[in-house]
């Protein structure tokens, strides 16, 4: 990018709460390289907060919260361009997050799927469930975001985000940024090897940094149907293709989507074209992520220095809110 004045602020909180897959990066990920590429302020940070929703067991929590922020260095998010810190770091977004929750509708809220889905299954909800796309709203108006790259599951919240920063600015005049989500729709859901969207909680991944046999056996275990080897086959029913395509060029989809509908091709064949581009797309990045474990001081460095960075336009965001409300700065 040359053109300074088309640069923008671009937020993204990641939850580490587990082993990374495909969809993570296809889904999230991807966008957030694209975006450090066009070399606008990005804040990518690990939502600690949000996770404590779902786990509850410290050490674990310790965990998993550092092996995440090693994946994304590993998966190229670069320390030099982009901060990458811990939601943490900046406790201010809580305070922020109780400012927002005072213009919140609470139907606003009901509304949201996290919350709703929990409570329409019968599951009690904590309150946190329900707070936190306030939360999230707070994440992304404290860095004062443009664009809000996220997952398709994402994209309400950030409309919700929306809504309660027009609500804030329609009392206390025009304060906050009204972001825009950034969903690409080539990319928007990526299937599971059961044809579901690739999720932790249907267990149908393809993990970016799982040993080898474990890859390979999660690629081969892809869904497919019965067809026999010789019959032509629909790439748009297969889940093997829409797996395949992410990995390929419009003309390299086309070769196989071709293969599939002229016959003579077998599933392994295609697992194994899958289990190939992985390795070749991932191969570095998962060298890279062996070397960062070795290095546990560094990621830690880099931490810290996000945080940094991180707090260099949130404390002054977060002080003008307070001013805007009638909460003085002393
Ligand atoms: N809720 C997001 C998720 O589960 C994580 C998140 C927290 C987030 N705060 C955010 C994403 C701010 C984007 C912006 O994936």
């Amino acid at each position: 990018m040359t053109n300074t004045s088309d640069k923008m602020i671009i937020v993204s909180g990641i939850q580490p709460s587990g082993n990374l897959h495909l969809g993570n990066y296809f889904g999230a990920v991807q966008q957030f390289i694209h975006f450090i590429e066009e070399g606008h302020a990005c804040y990518y940070f690990l939502a600690n907060y949000h996770a404590l929703t779902t786990i509850r067991d410290r050490q674990r929590f310790l965990e998993l919260t550092h092996n995440t922020a090693a994946d994304y260095l590993a998966l190229g998010l670069d320390p030099e361009r982009c901060a990458i810190y811990l939601q943490s770091e900046m406790p201010e977004v809580c305070e922020l997050q109780w400012l927002l929750t005072t213009v919140t509708p609470m139907g606003l809220l009901e509304r949201c799927h996290a919350y709703k889905d929990k409570v329409q299954q019968g599951i009690p909800a904590d309150h946190g469930l329900f707070a936190y796309p306030v939360l999230m709203a707070a994440d992304i108006l404290i860095v004062r975001a443009n664009r809000v790259p996220v997952g398709q599951d994402q994209k309400q919240h950030v409309e919700v985000t929306r809504d309660i920063a027009q609500y804030f600015n329609n009392s206390y005049g025009e304060v906050l940024t009204i972001p825009e989500p950034y969903i690409p729709e080539s990319v928007a859901t990526v299937p599971g090897r059961d044809g579901r969207k690739m999720s932790k909680s249907y267990n149908n991944m393809i993990g970016l940094f799982a040993e080898e046999d474990e890859l390979r056996q999660q690629i081969f275990s892809i869904v497919t149907d019965s067809a026999t080897l010789k019959e032509p086959k629909d790439p748009d029913r297969s889940i093997l293709y829409a797996i395949l395509k992410l990995f390929c060029d419009a003309e390299t989809q086309a070769y196989w989507a071709d293969r599939f509908r002229s016959g003579g091709l077998g599933y392994r064949e295609v697992k194994q074209a899958i289990f190939d581009k992985f390795m070749e797309k991932f191969g570095p990045a998962r060298t890279r992520r062996a070397e960062l474990a070795k290095q546990p001081e560094y990621v830690d460095e880099i931490l810290k220095r996000g945080a940094q960075q991180a707090r260099k336009v949130g404390l002054p965001m977060a002080r003008q809110v307070r001013d805007a409300v009638g909460i003085r700065n002393y």
